[in-house]
């Protein structure tokens, strides 16, 4: 069902610092910061040609990635999304196999402006899972 990496996202209290390491010292092209207040992160995008890398800094209060970095101080991976043609039957499918969908489990409109769901780490090898409707 999934087809393409579309993005890995790592998770860094310092979004300058981590677009220069991307920049700077890996040469990769790097977007300017774009505020997502919605989603309640800074987003910087790394583009890879074949997939993108999505630096995540947490932007105001009771951010979803503020926790994450509680546990994890210098960053990480924070979750990996996969392309899928319908989102619909993929949600529809992840509940058929038991998996547990994040929120109230409806898709929501995306950092990219594209339907997506999130699939509790529990039940994906310890990965937060994003599904994304290509
Ligand atoms: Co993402």
């Amino acid at each position: 069902m999934i087809g393409r990496l579309n993005h890995v996202a790592i998770a860094t209290s310092d979004i300058k610092k981590a677009a220069k390491i991307y920049r700077d010292t890996l040469g990769a092209e790097v977007s300017g910061e774009v505020p997502q207040p919605d989603h309640g992160v800074t987003t910087v995008f790394v583009d890879l040609g074949n997939t993108k890398i999505e630096l995540l800094e947490p932007l105001g209060e009771n951010s979803p990635i503020a926790n994450f970095l509680k546990k994890n101080p210098s960053g990480g991976v924070h979750h990996v999304c996969y392309e899928v043609e319908d989102i619909i039957a993929a949600r529809d499918r992840m509940r058929a196999e038991g998996a547990t969908i994040t929120g109230t489990g409806e898709p929501r409109i995306g950092a990219h402006g594209k339907p997506v769901i999130f699939l509790h780490p529990k039940d994906f090898v310890g990965t937060l899972v994003e599904l994304e409707q290509a």
